[in-house]
């Protein structure tokens, strides 16, 4: 009784007063234990959407306020009964925040987000996450740990497959875009979820590609290439941050005062709350810089991490650290008040359980439209690699022969990280097609190989299938758990014998497309001679085999393009578009020039790069003046013409180059990019705007600005296929 009042207290006085007063009430009621429990997360039973027996030992520390939040605790009906334990059964009554990796859906899933990058679409990928958000948070979640902003150029590391790609601008806009899906305007509304900006910082460029490895790079590097997004993310308001694992130089980052409270939290103003990587805490103590729980929850409490995510360190140790003085009281509060602010925030003092709508919960996930959605969203980011005059196919074919691992492997199209997306949800490629041409034509199926080993007993069957087809569709690639946390690897072409498997097909002499599932680029130079059309499709999602059935068949024009460079082979990598020109740049007839002797610098596919079933035809950029001021705007403008026979979308793209820096700068770097539609024979013209803020970087003197001088500036179609034009920049 005397705890049910309180709630009712707290739930009045919730009303009408404004957040930092609602915030000091309350924590004025709070005893330090109760403090410290709001900065502990921990885990629930994860795969719960139905009744449950409850196991206690979780329920029993929410009961004695030492939990501030949990994460992998799912269904409205059974956050409810957790949150009630929480609002009922603890001494003052607050409410629980609830988090879950929400990455590309909850339970319509979209293609990974690597795959949903190349659609150069942001209102498209806003979207995605917005549905996303509805149907999480009718199923009780008020928090996503997503979304993921690290830049990689290293495709062994499986979580490529969860960013933006290799670029900081481009990377910085994705993740506004999704963020601004998750948040909405306003958290009171109850669709709307915390975003979480992960993992800060340094996570992408692990050595080797080897998940949670060391991470060594110059500070100019990690704030021109890897800290845009997540200043990205706090000008688009993001409402947390999650800390990485690795180590950045030497220091943890979970453990790194100069990064979190220093950077974050002084220099950038974040208000909002840090929670750590799972266990990242008392991981500092492996690292090797502490040397139990009680040093790593120093490191980390001094570092401004403000809540422990299911690591038991602050729970256990934070009070001891006061006690002996090695963290303040200050800092305790500054953490609880950030994370009670964020619970006012989402309205969880005024009703605890706005989130736990079974009715909606039931209405709102997987419902027709989301699905329709997530065809689209998967289309558009598909990418044509290759099309030798054989796609789209036509739809009156007689025989079709659907060959590979993943014509009919359902659960492989949500790839990991898939929330509560079911493989018995999925649209495979076989059903895809069938939908799309109904009994009129025959579909023949072979495996022909697995993901893994070198059993070709199945190519027998497969080659059988396709010699007596019309066109072969082969679907291969990657299975969902090659990619995604702890899943990297050191060969990055397709695995198992797929590859034979393809070469094999390609003999047929028969019009054939590969339909490539991936969660990261793959080197791929072999099929890429081979086969006459390759279509990136990505891990699609629910809706993928319907979607690669669009595109297949020409219902939707291919107008995704590539946001990581496939490299020819392993050997290549880190590559990307952006990379400097040394003293000693390529020249293929100098022996002592910077190059392979066993292949090519480029990349197979580079950054920018997607063809459609149109062409296009660019102008030279035309510039409105050659030289400009430092408080002027610089036009560009380049005509785009369609010159095919369909209607067709274009990603117009703009990269500058300074020539000549107090530091060496990039041959390229994207500033720009617009995605027009154009009819046949229709012609556009497409302006950017240049400021000198648009040219500037860290100098010499690590100050952060542009400098006068010559720029090269290239519009085109990819970041290989540019026209350039030259301006001055004026001293100032
Ligand atoms: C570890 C992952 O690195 C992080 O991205 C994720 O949000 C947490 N686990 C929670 O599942």
């Amino acid at each position: 009784m005397a705890m049910l009042a309180t709630t009712q207290v707290m739930a009045q006085q919730s009303v009408g007063e404004d957040i930092p007063q609602k915030v000091d009430s309350v924590m004025s009621r709070m005893t330090l234990e109760e403090k410290i429990g709001q900065l502990n997360q921990l885990t629930g039973d994860g795969e719960v959407t139905g009744p449950v027996t409850l196991n206690n030992s979780y329920q029993d520390q929410i009961r004695q306020g030492m939990v501030g939040s949990m994460l992998n605790v799912n269904g409205a009906e059974y956050t409810r009964k957790i949150q009630k334990i929480a609002v009922e059964e603890s001494r003052l009554g607050i409410p629980l925040i609830f988090g879950y990796d929400v990455i590309h859906g909850y339970k319509t899933i979209f293609p990974v987000p690597l795959g949903e990058s190349a659609s150069w679409d942001l209102e498209a990928i806003e979207k995605a996450s917005r549905i996303a958000a509805r149907e999480a948070t009718a199923a009780g979640q008020h928090w996503t740990f997503a979304p993921m902003m690290d830049i990689s150029r290293d495709a062994r590391w499986g979580r490529v497959m969860e960013g933006a790609g290799e670029d900081p601008f481009y990377g910085s806009m994705v993740a506004r875009a999704r963020i601004r899906g998750f948040q909405g305007e306003d958290f009171s509304k109850d669709h709307t979820m915390l975003a979480c900006a992960k993992h800060f910082v340094g996570y992408g460029a692990a050595r080797g590609g080897r998940d949670y490895n060391t991470v060594d790079m110059s500070m100019r590097r990690l704030h021109e290439t890897f800290l845009p997004p997540f200043k990205a993310a706090i000008d688009e308001g993001v409402a947390t941050f999650m800390s990485s694992f690795n180590e950045l130089n030497g220091v943890p980052v979970t453990g790194s005062r100069e990064l979190v409270r220093g950077l974050l939290k002084d220099q950038w103003g974040f208000d909002g709350f840090i929670v750590s990587d799972w266990g990242s805490i008392q991981e500092m103590m492996p690292h090797g810089v502490a040397a139990d729980k009680y040093e790593a929850g120093e490191l980390a409490m001094n570092a401004g991490i403000d809540m422990d995510m299911e690591g038991h360190v602050y729970i256990q140790e934070l009070k001891n650290l006061l006690e002996d003085g090695r963290i303040s009281e200050e800092q305790i509060d500054d953490a609880v008040r950030r994370i009670l602010t964020k619970k006012f925030e989402l309205g969880l003092f005024d009703d605890p359980y706005r989130y736990c709508n079974v009715e909606r919960e039931e209405r709102v996930i997987l419902s027709k439209e989301h699905r329709a959605f997530a065809r689209k969203a998967a289309a558009k980011s598909m990418v044509l690699l290759k099309n030798d005059k054989v796609l789209p196919l036509s739809k009156n074919l007689d025989d079709i022969a659907l060959i590979g691992p993943l014509v009919q492997a359902d659960q492989e199209y949500i790839g990991t990280w898939s929330a509560r997306g079911e493989s018995k949800h999925v649209v495979n490629v076989m059903e895809g097609f069938r939908n799309k041409l109904g009994e009129g034509v025959n579909l023949h199926y072979a495996k022909g190989a697995s993901f893994t080993g070198g059993d070709k007993e199945g190519f027998e069957k497969a080659l059988e299938a396709a010699s007596n087809a019309d066109a072969i569709v082969a679907v291969v690639g990657e299975s969902a758990m090659m990619s995604g946390e702890a899943l990297s690897r050191m060969d990055i072409g397709l695995p198992g014998v797929q590859k034979e498997l393809v070469l094999e097909l390609a003999r047929l002499n028969k019009p054939l497309v590969v339909v490539l599932m991936n969660g990261r680029p793959l080197a791929i130079p072999e099929v890429d001679q081979a086969a006459p059309a390759i279509l990136e499709a990505w891990l699609p999602g629910t809706e993928g085999g319907n979607a690669i059935a669009d595109v297949v068949f020409g219902d939707y024009n291919p107008s995704g393009k590539l946001t990581a460079s496939f490299p020819h082979a392993v050997g290549q990598v880190p590559v990307q578009y952006e990379h400097k020109n040394t003293g000693r740049p390529k020249v293929e007839s100098q022996r002592y020039t910077s190059k392979y002797i066993d292949g090519p610098n480029k990349p197979l596919y580079p950054f920018g790069y997607g063809l459609s079933y149109t062409s296009f035809e660019y102008s030279q950029p035309v510039l409105n003046s050659q030289q400009m001021n430092f408080n002027e705007t610089l036009r560009v403008q380049v005509d785009v013409e369609n010159t095919g026979e369909r209607a067709g979308e274009e990603v117009v793209q703009m990269y500058v180059r300074d020539l000549v820096g107090s530091v060496t700068r990039p041959v390229k770097e994207l500033k720009g990019f617009k995605k027009i539609s154009l009819e046949p024979g229709e012609k556009k013209t497409v302006i950017f705007e240049l400021r000198a803020d648009d040219l500037a970087f860290y100098t010499r003197d690590m100050e952060y600005k542009a400098e006068p001088g010559e720029f090269k500036v290239f519009t085109g179609s990819s970041s290989e296929d540019v026209q350039s034009a030259r301006f001055k920049l004026l001293a100032q």
